[in-house]
């Protein structure tokens, strides 16, 4: 179940977000109460509690008695309005939800889709209680740091080339690292995102389809953001990190929901068009294997050899010919 923070008001587009809405058109200048209440159809004690409100989550609001209010600065919240915020976006992300907390914005994302959600419908919250990874494994999602988005699609493609979306939104996750920082991150097959060997962000696609038919897919994007190395689990299997370790510098969270949306609807609307092959292409580019020594080991068996490249179904394909169909790569042979 997801739940939000207030009553599903102030993160999915209530009073509080048509405030603000107001406030960012009004960065020049203040904006009185009375025509806040004028143009939102609501009483002026309406307006002060939700200026109050919004106060209280973080945002910096100066009134002043002859001009009326402005917005200062604002929190790292993932507030729709603030994600929404000049966002570029035509079909990923115009249906908007953002939760206080999920157990798994995938789970949640699935029965939206379940109940007949459009697609494009992404679901962000800011803490998950039951984080999935692959394979079974949990996802570390400490809430106020990092970003946890679950994306609806319904291609019209056959089930065996639905693993060609976790490429795309590899991709689209990579662009938006590149865009928003200096560091250069590398996609690891099948689905992860690394900077200089370490984990920043990682993929899971859950699909519903039938024999010929993929009825949705389910994009699951966890991407560490601003989370301090203490907050990292003490056992985790593989070195991880986050974009404020790498950099020494927070990013805004909204930020980069924003353009990993307009990511992905760049990269989906091409897909639509024209194929999995500009995915393919640039996943290679941005890959570290290809050409590389690598061993991959799944259920207790491990096979070792050059990677070619990566098939249509999202195999990884080995200089031998031999086709992958999962596992976890190590580089090195
Ligand atoms: C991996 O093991 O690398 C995949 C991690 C995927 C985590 C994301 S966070 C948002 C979405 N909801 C989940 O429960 N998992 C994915």
């Amino acid at each position: 179940m997801t739940r939000s923070r207030t009553g599903g008001d102030a993160f999915s587009g209530g009073t509080g977000e048509q405030i603000l809405a107001l406030l960012r058109q009004h960065t020049e200048a203040h904006i009185s109460g009375e025509a806040i209440s004028h143009t939102l159809n609501i009483s002026r004690s309406a307006v002060w509690k939700q200026i109050s409100a919004l106060r209280a989550a973080g945002y910096l609001i100066s009134a002043e008695p002859s001009k009326g209010y402005s917005l200062d600065a604002s929190p790292d919240t993932l507030h729709v309005s603030e994600i929404r915020n000049g966002m570029k976006s035509r079909l990923i992300g115009r249906r908007l939800l953002s939760v206080a907390e999920a157990v798994s914005t995938n789970a949640s994302a699935f029965r939206l889709a379940e109940e007949g959600a459009e697609e494009g419908t992404a679901l962000i919250a800011d803490f998950q209680s039951g984080g999935k990874g692959r394979m079974g494994r949990v996802w570390a999602s400490p809430r106020g740091v990092n970003l946890y988005c679950s994306i609806i699609l319904r291609p019209e493609i056959k089930p065996v080339a639905a693993p060609q979306l976790t490429f795309l939104s590899a991709v689209a996750v990579a662009r938006t690292i590149e865009r928003l920082s200096d560091l250069k991150p590398r996609i690891k097959w099948p689905n992860d995102i690394l900077i200089d060997g370490k984990k920043v962000a990682g993929l899971l696609n859950e699909m519903s389809a039938e024999t010929d038919k993929v009825n949705f897919v389910v994009l699951g994007i966890g991407v560490n953001i601003n989370m301090r190395a203490e907050q990292f689990p003490a056992d985790l299997r593989h070195p991880a990190t986050s974009i404020f370790i790498e950099t020494g510098k927070t990013v805004s969270r909204s930020s980069f929901a924003r353009v990993l949306l307009e990511e992905l609807d760049e990269l989906y609307l091409e897909f639509i068009k024209e194929g999995y092959a500009p995915v393919r292409k640039e996943w290679l580019e941005k890959s570290m294997l290809a050409g590389a020594l690598v061993t991959v080991s799944d259920n207790g068996s491990s096979r070792s050899g050059r990677v070619r490249g990566i098939d249509e179904s999202g195999a990884l394909i080995l200089e031998t010919g031999e086709q992958i169909l999962s596992g976890d790569v190590v580089l090195g042979g």
